[in-house]
């Protein structure tokens, strides 16, 4: 996950580089870490087969990451080869902007440090576990692949134009807990769901929260909770439908957006589209 955070950052930044890159010291892992992301990856994986998009399915199936921490350097090999983005080593969450000049540039941060047992369940910061499993993947899907590319655009550019909040809400509803239209029935595709095991199924199966065809200025007029499970997600078509919307200019969007007042996570509109399960 990208954004801001109140609570001090876990994570040394005492060694960054100027882009805030570090070295995977892959000897850092301890044995009890090894066994805790078999365990996370285990219960994870056995969930994607029923609730994620077949594009995850098929791409965590080969990585085989089951098997302890990633390297970064493995998996880089392929990624390159598949999409030309690349996979940067960093202490936790960035400065927007630095954020935003990854993206811009196909590379994807992600965290080196792994979450402690006591966080099996929940964890509000990306540690390495949400950033492989959860993004990881559909990074090896072209358009998805030229979509976050855009959005480091996007960012750069909105940061300018002060407009970072509207930005990070379609990050968080696409991104983070995006839900995409399949033969199969609604499939999750956002990283924050992917890796968590109470949101994956609830997401898919329960009556409660909204699903709503993705809208891209809806979306960015809606605020978000960070600390529970979405009240509402927007659905895709496909990752080509999000890719097309998000092409145009977003400056005239951003000065309407400010003429329209900000919605909870929790409203409906007249004019929403609502899907069913
Ligand atoms: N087209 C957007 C702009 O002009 C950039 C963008 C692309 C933003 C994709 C988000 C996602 O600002
Ligand atoms: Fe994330």
């Amino acid at each position: 996950m990208a954004g801001q955070t109140d609570h001090t950052l876990r994570g040394d930044y005492a060694n960054i580089r100027p882009d805030y890159t570090v070295d995977q010291d892959y000897s850092l892992y301890t044995v009890a870490e090894q066994d805790l992301w078999k365990r996370l990856y285990a219960r994870q994986s056995a969930l994607i087969p029923h609730y994620a998009c077949d594009e995850i399915i098929d791409v965590l199936a080969s990585l085989n990451l089951g098997t302890g921490i990633p390297r970064f350097d493995e998996i880089n090999v392929k990624l390159i080869a598949a999409t030309r983005w690349s996979l940067v080593a960093v202490p936790g969450l960035l400065p927007d902007d630095v954020f935003f000049t990854h993206l811009a540039n196909r590379r994807f941060p992600v965290s080196v440090w792994l979450r402690t047992p006591e966080e099996f369940e929940y964890i509000v910061e990306p540690d390495i576990f949400h950033d492989f499993f959860g993004h990881v993947p559909l990074l090896f899907n072209e358009t998805f692949a030229d979509y976050l590319e855009a959005y480091g655009k996007g960012g750069v550019k909105a940061n300018g134009l002060n407009a970072l909040d509207y930005l990070a809400r379609l990050y968080w509803y696409t991104v983070e807990f995006g839900l995409i239209s399949t033969p199969k029935g609604l499939r999750a595709y956002g990283a924050g769901i992917l890796s968590s095991s109470g949101e994956l199924p609830y997401c898919v199966l329960s009556q409660q929260p909204n699903r709503i065809r993705f809208d891209l200025l809806r979306v960015m007029q809606s605020n978000y909770k960070i600390d529970t499970f979405q009240d509402t997600y927007f659905v895709i078509d496909s990752f080509q439908e999000l890719f097309d919307a998000t092409a145009p200019d977003f400056t005239p969007y951003y000065v309407e957006l400010r003429g329209r007042p900000d919605l909870t996570a929790m409203a409906r509109l007249e004019t929403d589209q609502l899907i069913k399960v």
